[in-house]
């Protein structure tokens, strides 16, 4: 999706957003400096607040000032250059004193052009320029003297505990296969066409190659099946598309994109590895791309286990829904703490400085309030994945949406399956052809990544009758 359509978005923020942007919109001695398009005037909604306090021309001017601090700092501070306090060496580097540390922690990947480009085209409201800079702030230890205090008192970000390492959205998109038609003629006793009006639901499913790939999306398409306006987005962690994934996918009738969309090698070692995180980036780039900003985005990985009435409480997500999840880690749950029907904190066996410390099946996110966030982005940090995407579209605390009973009952397990070395049968070639169902039934193993046949390695194939070993030949030639 274009930047020019975020642009075009009315986007639904925050009260506190919206009452930034309308104190920008209406300064006179602001406007020049932090205005606002008219556009970004959010209506309806969430109700307009007209009524501008005594704070609003303090708060204004502050807004301004950290403008044009980050106009100014934040660049000198990247070694974008225009700062004359430089001297001539440091302005020969582009580097300010700060810098010089700071580049000794910059990926060789950091593009420096993205930050300057956002900071310049500034226009949206206050939440995205401070989850930028503190996104920046925190990779490169940069030092925002100014604003720091305010940025820091909002949101406490440690950043020795989020050493972020951000980047823009620039997968590698793949699309294997797709077929965007709904074959299914009856789903929960009614038949199609009465669902016609529900917002789609973008249920996106990292998954990766091991041996228990297609029992997992075997297992979760069956859920699938019965939820009505749903798109399955199926991105494969792998180099090439495995066919076997879209036949299994065509024959369920629901709609689908299967992406192919590989973690990169780095990461491939590294322990723990960012898993499922290139894939979502993919679906990510793919809900852009084809410029889907109407419904419902799900992270459900292949291995989770989804109660039907899950997808009815994502459905009319406004912003961002959340709901526990049963099956993590310590507690055996992790989800929100509710009061009067608000998110007011949240249960999860390890915070490590996460201001949203949720699980990824714990939320889903409406496409409309998505797209008003250019910058949305899911880092490869692993176990920060949830926390830094949901800071990355602007969240907070009061726009959450509980569901499931006030986050009481679980919609959402988090099973894992125990993963299990390739099976290997030793049996000779001669032995897999028509004769017998072996040389058919072996060779879809195989395709489905879950046992190879070989000649001469592992342990020889043990063929029986009667209760008794029988030798190949006996049975097979
Ligand atoms: C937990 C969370 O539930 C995940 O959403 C989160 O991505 C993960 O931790 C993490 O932070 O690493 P967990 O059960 O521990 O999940 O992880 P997996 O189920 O192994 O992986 C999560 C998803 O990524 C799965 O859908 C899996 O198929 C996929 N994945 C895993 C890959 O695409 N590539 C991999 O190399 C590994
Ligand atoms: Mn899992």
């Amino acid at each position: 999706m274009s930047s020019a359509h975020y642009q075009a978005l009315e986007p639904q923020t925050s009260d506190e957003d919206n009452e930034d942007i309308e104190r920008r919109s209406h300064h006179p001695r602001c406007t020049a400096t932090a205005s606002a398009p008219s556009s970004m005037v959010r209506k309806g909604g969430v109700g307009r607040r007209r009524c501008l306090l005594p704070l609003v021309g303090g708060a204004l001017c502050f807004i301004a000032f950290c403008y044009l601090t980050l106009s100014g700092e934040t660049r000198s501070a990247l070694g974008l250059g225009g700062s004359t306090e430089d001297s001539e060496e440091e302005s020969h580097h582009g580097l300010g004193k700060q810098q010089v540390q700071l580049m000794e922690t910059q990926p060789a990947d950091f593009d420096a052009s993205r930050l300057q480009e956002f900071v310049e085209n500034y226009e949206g409201n206050t939440t995205e320029i401070t989850q930028e800079t503190e996104l920046y702030e925190s990779e490169f230890k940069i030092e925002l003297p100014k604003v720091k205090k305010k940025f820091r008192r909002r949101h406490r970000f440690n950043s020795k505990l989020h050493s972020i390492h951000f980047r823009p959205l620039n997968e590698s998109l793949h699309i294997c296969s797709e077929n965007l038609e709904d074959h299914r003629q009856f789903l929960q006793d009614k038949p199609r066409s009465d669902y016609g009006q529900l917002p789609v639901i973008y249920f996106v499913t990292p998954t990766y190659p091991r041996r228990e790939q297609i029992p997992e999306l075997t297992r979760l398409a069956h859920t699938l099946l019965h939820i009505p306006r749903l798109h399955w987005l199926v991105a494969d962690d792998q180099e090439k598309c495995n066919n076997f994934i879209d036949t299994l996918l065509n024959r369920f009738g629901i709609p689908f994109t299967h992406l192919m969309s590989p973690m990169p090698s780095k990461f491939r070692n590294e322990k723990p590895a960012p898993r499922g995180v290139a894939n979502r980036r993919a679906a990510l780039q793919y809900l852009r791309q084809h410029n889907l900003t109407n419904g419902v985005l799900y992270f459900g990985d292949d291995d989770n286990t989804y109660d039907l009435q899950l997808f009815s409480e994502i459905r009319n997500t406004q912003r961002v829904s959340m709901f526990p999840v049963g099956l993590i880690a310590d507690y055996g749950v992790s989800g929100p703490v509710v009061r009067k029907g608000k998110v007011v904190a949240f249960l999860d066996s390890w915070v490590a400085g996460r201001r949203w410390p949720v699980d990824m099946a714990g939320f889903a996110v409406n496409l409309e309030y998505m797209a008003q966030y250019p910058y949305v982005n899911m880092p490869y940090k692993p176990g920060y994945e949830e926390d830094l995407f949901l800071r990355s579209i602007g969240l907070k605390m009061d726009m959450i949406e509980p569901r499931g009973n006030n986050c009481t009952d679980i919609l959402v397990w988090h099973t894992q399956t125990k993963s299990k070395k390739l099976g290997m049968i030793r049996l000779e070639s001669k032995y897999l052809d028509d004769r017998s169902n072996l040389g058919a039934l072996l060779l879809n193993l195989k395709l489905m990544g879950v046992a190879s046949t070989t000649e001469n390695e592992g342990r020889n194939a043990l063929i029986s009758k009667n209760g008794k070993e029988k030798p190949h030949s006996i049975i097979l030639s």
